[in-house]
């Protein structure tokens, strides 16, 4: 028997308000039809003034927690995905720890886009590793607080929201039939930290900063990436493409995503799609469109869930869950 970790319940939470395309051509050099064509986006939904990334989170952990079954009191590690943490310090994890009363310890990831595929990777082996029993996973982000709302380029691929899971190791027999996460399978290369980045912090200005971003090289980088890291995943496991039931897939650009179903051959009715009403909501993108596809009845217990993301860093990474 080896120690495994699955998943018990997720749920997620997004900002009641929601932003169109329309809303924006008011606000910026835009139009829908450009931005429905490069990405899918439609609308996206933005934090209301004083409503704090640790907030969103809260949110979508208690979801996941009552989808779950189970109290927060037996939670004994938070791992946190975000860009955008509600102050530079402490960790926005130790908030929400409070907020739900959960024991333990918790702490934050950064990995921006590829947050929550780190996260998931770094509770995984914690419950492996023995070291926590019941973890939440939480990515959440109010990204929108990072945009420079006179940079067309980049102020109209990005919304706020949040997604949590709960994983709760156990004693697995070892191989593919097992429930809970796979493997998971973490890539960063900072040769390409100026493709995507932030030009403020603590250290540099002093100032929190704007998201900056090349956007055609991020592209071809994250479709060589991301199919490469996928062929990782399923090889890691004996899988072929044909054994995925879903692809939940960052939601950054439709575009994309198609690109990589494409790839592994997978019909578009397998692959869980949120960027149209979501935008690019970074480490939530994920859980969100997990969630979703769970509390709607498409992804079901036994199915084989291809999670994958890449963002700033570059940072990419894959998971292979069996739900
Ligand atoms: O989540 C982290 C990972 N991030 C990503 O995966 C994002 C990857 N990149 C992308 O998704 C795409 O590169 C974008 C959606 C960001 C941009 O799409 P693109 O097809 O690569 O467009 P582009 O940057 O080549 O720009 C094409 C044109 C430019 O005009 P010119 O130079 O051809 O006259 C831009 O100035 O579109 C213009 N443009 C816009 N026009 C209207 C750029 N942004 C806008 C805009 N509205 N919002």
């Amino acid at each position: 028997m080896v120690k495994r970790s699955r998943i018990l319940g997720c749920g997620s939470y997004l900002p009641a308000n929601v932003v169109t395309n329309r809303d924006l051509e008011s606000r910026v050099d835009t139009t829908d039809e450009w931005i429905v064509q490069r990405t899918g986006i439609k609308a996206r939904h933005i934090a209301a003034e004083g409503e704090l990334t640790s907030d969103l989170a809260v949110a979508a952990a208690t979801r996941a927690l009552e989808h779950a079954g189970v109290d927060a009191g037996s939670i004994d590690c938070i791992v946190l995905a975000t860009t955008t943490p509600d102050n530079t310090f402490p960790a926005t994890a130790t908030k929400v720890q409070a907020a739900l009363g959960t024991k333990g310890f918790a702490l934050d990831i950064q990995a921006v886009c590829a947050g929550f595929v780190y996260a998931l990777s770094i509770a995984d082996n914690f419950i492996r590793a023995g070291q926590a029993t019941r973890a939440l996973v939480i990515g959440a982000e109010t990204f929108s607080r990072l945009l420079d709302w006179k940079d067309r380029t980049t102020c109209v691929l990005f919304g706020d929201g949040a997604g949590a899971v709960v994983l709760e190791g156990y004693d697995a027999p070892g191989t593919s039939a097992d429930r809970g996460v796979l493997s998971t399978h973490l890539h960063s290369d900072g040769s390409t930290y100026g493709l995507l980045y932030v030009d403020g912090g603590p250290s540099t200005t002093g100032t929190t900063g704007h998201v900056r971003m090349n956007g055609q090289d991020v592209f071809r980088h994250a479709v060589s990436k991301l199919s490469s890291v996928v062929e990782e995943a399923l090889a890691a496991n004996g899988m072929e493409p044909s054994t995925v039931d879903w692809l939940v897939p960052h939601q950054a650009n439709q575009r994309i995503i198609d690109g990589i179903a494409r790839k592994l051959k997978l019909s578009t009715d397998k692959v869980v799609l949120t960027v149209d009403r979501h935008g690019n909501t970074s480490a939530a993108s994920i859980p969100l469109a997990l969630a979703e596809a769970v509390h709607d009845g498409r992804i079901k217990r036994g199915d084989v869930v291809l999670m994958e993301a890449i963002g700033g860093g570059l940072s990419w990474g894959a998971a292979l869950v069996r739900w």
